[in-house]
């Protein structure tokens, strides 16, 4: 299905959101700094993954990627072109400490100081995320996230960042899509470090959970004027059929793909329906550890890409539903279906049923194959994409949404996990061969945008 130009809300402007409203994009350490041997740093789960054959699907890995960490400057000057005023980007763990016991490494907190200071020096308020998915491997071969003492050494590094940036930073997101760094980490096996296994898996959802309850109260005492959130992955669950068959099995999919998230860190403990279903594979919880996770915070991070579509599908262990893929929908390349309807309704649920504070969208993007042709990259559906989703952010604040901030993914192409280079959501194109940067079409509407045309 192609949209058409005069399918698209063209009258939307920045003049429709609130003055003070957070225009940004968001990257990620692994994804984009490459110099993964660089002044210290040491490798990561994510490092070890993508170079065990058969992990990503190219057979590469981000140990130059968009070769961020030498050409920051250049990348925070595009950012500053596009007319943002802020920039969202997590910090290498491995660059800051190269053992457990270690000090904190000088180079590794040198370098975050800087691209810091480039961003306040650019207008650009900096919206630091302290774990993005990569875990220092010598943390992992102690057990990772699954290892309880994992949350010790968390909180060491958390205090340690807060410290060094809180100045000057005043916007942390404590993880980014635990749901990520649990199910597709250790239950699916497509993320690092590719452990096929529920109980593990909701394991480490819960130690992350709890390392994010944690951090919170100590990330205030560091910089007591901090804004504290962190960033859930979150679809809206629609039923393949109006069948009671198929809408139920959308309430057992929803409740352990948002709810056991969205419960627990809102006061409501690990939903009884998603308990019910898993069963003995359930975390151990020790006591202190609901009421830890349930911390108020400032904000909520909201990173929405597609709907998911389920059917009732009795012998999927342990939720009985299945996703399944409707042939009719429009979809980006990635194959990820595009409904900006369903970031409406996702925003106005999460609003609605939980006290978050603030609402942000912290990712929203799409990938295509893009092309570069006579020094331009006409990327029109990706430009539609985001003009369709902002007016869908539009559209949920005047439904009662409190969104105050929405950050594109991404400022480049980059490194895209288990899909390698083979997928591009930047509104900046990489030409990995010479690492030339080429703004998009998509990224030149969304400067026009943010100028007020
Ligand atoms: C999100 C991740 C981000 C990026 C986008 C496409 O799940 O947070 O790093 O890979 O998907």
């Amino acid at each position: 299905m192609t949209m058409m130009l005069t399918d698209l809300p063209m009258a939307i402007q920045r003049s429709d959101f609130a003055g003070d409203f957070v225009w940004g994009v968001s990257t990620s350490s692994y994804q984009i700094e490459g110099a993964a041997a660089v002044d210290g740093r040491v490798p990561s789960i994510w490092d070890t993954f993508a170079a065990t054959p058969g992990k990503v699907r190219d057979g590469s890995t981000g140990a130059v990627a968009c070769d961020h960490y030498h050409r920051w400057e250049e990348d925070l000057d595009l950012a500053q072109s596009m007319g943002l005023n802020a920039y969202r980007f997590s910090i290498a763990w491995p660059r800051i400490f190269n053992g457990v016991d270690a000090e904190p490494n000088a180079k590794g907190l040198a370098f975050y100081s800087r691209l810091v200071d480039g961003m306040l020096a650019r207008g650009l308020q900096p919206w630091c995320t302290l774990y993005h998915w990569d875990l220092p491997q010598y943390i992992q071969d102690q057990g990772g996230w699954n290892n309880r003492a994992t949350v010790d050494l968390y909180l060491r590094y958390a205090d340690v960042m807060t410290r060094h940036l809180g100045d000057r930073v005043k916007h942390w997101i404590t993880h980014n899509e635990p749901w990520c760094t649990a199910m597709h980490g250790n239950w699916d096996g497509m993320h690092a470090p590719g452990n096929k296994s529920l109980p593990l898996a909701l394991q480490v959802c819960h130690n992350v959970l709890l390392s994010h309850g944690r951090a919170v109260p100590l990330i205030r005492a560091n910089v007591p004027d901090a804004k504290v959130g962190i960033a859930l992955s979150l679809h809206p669950v629609m039923p393949a059929s109006d069948s009671a068959t198929d809408r139920a099995a959308v309430s057992r999919h929803d409740a352990l793909r948002n709810r056991w998230f969205l419960d627990v860190l809102y006061g409501r403990g690990y939903p009884a329906q998603a308990l019910a279903l898993v069963g003995a594979d359930a975390p151990v919880v020790e006591p202190g550890d609901l009421e830890a996770i349930a911390v108020p915070c400032d904000f909520l991070g909201v990173n929405y890409y597609f709907p998911e579509v389920v059917r009732d599908a009795p012998d999927e262990y342990p939720l009985r539903a299945q996703i399944v893929f409707p042939p009719d929908r429009q979809r980006t390349d990635f194959g990820w279906e595009v409904a900006p309807d369903g970031m409406v309704t996702l925003l106005e649920r999460v609003a609605r049923d939980y006290p978050t504070g603030d609402l942000y969208v912290t990712e929203n993007g799409s990938s295509y194959d893009d092309h570069l042709e006579d020094g331009l990259v006409r990327d029109t559906a990706r430009r539609d994409y985001l003009i369709r989703h902002l007016a869908a952010v539009r559209d949920a604040i005047a439904g009662g949404g409190r969104i105050k901030g929405y950050f594109a993914w991404s400022l480049l192409d980059n490194f895209e996990w288990a899909e390698g280079y083979l997928r591009r959501f930047g509104l900046t194109y990489i030409d990995y061969e010479t690492q030339r940067r080429i703004v998009k079409q998509s990224g030149e509407w969304y400067s026009a945008f943010l100028r007020g045309a």
